[in-house]
Parts: C-alpha cells; sequence; structure tokens
C-alpha cells in the first residue's frame, strides 16, 4: 500500500473530497441552525477548525460576521474558491486565517466561538485541549460563549475490525465519475481515549476506471471536555446538545 497520508493534508483526497462527504453526512444535520442559535443577532463569530467554510458560509449567509481558522493550508484554500463564489454582502462577512487552535492569539474578541464537526477531537485529550479551550476564553467577552461538537465516547468504543472491501460511502463526483469509500482500520485505543481510522479514497472516472486511491489515517480523541475547559475559565453552560446520534454539541461559558 502506498504511504498513508494525514487527513487533510496537502493533495489528500479527504481535503479534495471533503464538501461531497460531508454533504452526504446526514449526522451534520442542523449544526449551523444550533450555533446560529447561541450568539445575538449580527454578533461576531470566531470558528476553530473551519475547513473548508461549510458552517462559515451558512453563518455568514444568515448575517454573522465570521472569522474562521485551520491549520490545514488544503482546507483553506478550498474555503477561499468557496468565498470567490459567494455574493460580496456575504463574502465580504468572512475571514479566513491559518492558525492553530491551540495556540490561536488574533488579539481581539468575539461574541461567539465555535469549533464544530469534531474540530477538538482532531487534537490530544489533554494539555492541547485545554489549550484550545484557553484560545476560545482568551476570544470571548466575560459571559460569552463557547460551543464545540464533539464525538460520542461510548459509540468510539464500540468500533471494531471493519471489512476493508466494504464500500461504506460511493457518491457521483462531477464529470460523471464516483468516489467510493473504505475504512481500512479501525481501533480504539483506551489509554489514550482515540478512534484510530484509516479510510481509503478511490476516485473513479465515467468508465468505472480508478483515476485516484488514497488511504488516509483519521483519529480522533475523546474525553470529558469539562474540567479541561473549566481549568481554560470555561463552565459548562448546559445540558450538551445532541446531534445526529454521533456527537454532541458542548456549550460552555467564559467565566
Ligand atoms: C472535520 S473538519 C471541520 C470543518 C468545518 N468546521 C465543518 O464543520 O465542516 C475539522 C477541521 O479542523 C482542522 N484542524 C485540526 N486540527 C487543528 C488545529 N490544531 N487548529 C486549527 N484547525 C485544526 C482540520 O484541518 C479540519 O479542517
Amino acid at each position: 500500500m502506498a504511504a498513508i497520508k494525514p487527513y487533510y493534508a496537502p493533495g489528500s483526497l479527504s481535503a479534495a473530497f471533503y464538501d461531497l462527504v460531508t454533504a452526504a453526512d446526514a449526522a451534520l444535520a442542523g449544526d449551523v441552525a444550533v450555533y446560529a442559535q447561541l450568539a445575538p443577532a449580527g454578533g461576531s463569530i470566531l470558528e476553530l477548525g473551519a475547513g473548508s467554510g461549510r458552517v462559515t458560509v451558512a453563518l455568514a449567509e444568515r448575517g454573522f460576521p465570521v472569522t474562521g481558522i485551520d491549520i490545514s493550508r488544503a482546507m483553506l484554500a478550498q474555503a477561499e474558491r468557496r468565498r470567490a463564489g459567494l455574493a460580496p454582502e456575504i463574502a465580504e462577512r468572512m475571514a479566513f486565517r491559518l492558525g492553530d487552535m491551540t495556540a490561536l492569539d488574533l488579539k481581539r474578541r468575539f461574541d461567539l466561538v465555535v469549533c464544530p464537526y469534531f474540530g477538538l477531537a482532531h487534537v490530544p485529550a489533554g494539555a492541547a485541549w485545554k489549550n484550545s479551550f484557553a484560545t476560545a476564553a482568551r476570544h470571548l467577552a466575560s459571559g460569552g460563549l463557547a460551543a464545540f461538537h464533539l464525538p460520542l465516547l461510548a459509540l468510539m468504543r464500540q468500533a471494531s475490525q471493519p471489512d476493508p472491501k466494504a464500500v461504506v460511502l460511493d457518491e457521483p463526483i462531477p464529470g460523471g465519475g464516483r468516489l467510493r469509500l473504505r475504512v481500512l482500520e479501525r481501533r480504539f485505543r483506551e489509554g489514550v481515549g482515540r478512534l484510530e481510522q484509516v479510510i481509503e479514497y478511490e476516485a473513479l472516472d465515467a468508465k468505472g476506471t480508478t483515476v485516484r486511491r488514497s488511504a488516509e489515517r483519521l483519529s480522533y480523541y475523546m474525553a470529558d471536555p469539562a474540567p479541561l475547559a473549566a481549568a481554560a475559565g470555561l463552565a459548562l453552560d448546559r445540558a450538551p446538545i445532541a446531534l445526529g446520534g454521533v456527537g454532541d454539541i458542548w456549550v460552555f461559558r467564559n467565566i
């Protein structure tokens, strides 16, 4: 097998096909509405791990000025391409920056911080989580809210050895071809609370010939976020909001 790439790396198919795969993911339905309800009308929003701008654009379309930061240049390049195709009054409400959520300091405050679709779960659940919560606190006024969408630990623990030949997603792609995903490896490491997956992306042309194939590693970390958030000055504001049966949106208040 060719070398396994990290998710969202330059040239990765996880970045190239992120929008297509995410659009097919029913577990994310309604997430933007939850974030929008947490901000005052027209309030400024900082998105940690903005990726290709799925949530950034949807919030800007609802009238919120949004700054999205991400560590992946490949994902930000897609976000900028998406922004360039929008109406000027929407595009001007959005800004993207390269940045690491564990160490960001934009030297300004926002009305809401969001970290959608398991963004925080990409970094280890220890000092990196505490530093990311500190980033949220640093960018919020006293009393401001921060929302982090995190996976369900119980589901991660159920991870079983996958059938590497089984197609788990088969979607049409522009040009008449198809994208097929298979899970080559999946296991949960209890000691570090990490779900490790290797996902194979296969792009086929309209004749069914494989034109690109890439195995990419996706890891998610999960632990109780409340103590780490508290250590950074964020208090749990309400019971976690269930989303799509695979995760919860945890809402914290900057105290
Ligand atoms: C699943 S995507 C979510 C993208 C977008 N927010 C959405 O909901 O569709 C997670 C994103 O987090 C980014 N990410 C991972 N670690 C990061 C870090 N330390 N700092 C900033 N972004 C990070 C990844 O590059 C990726 O674009």
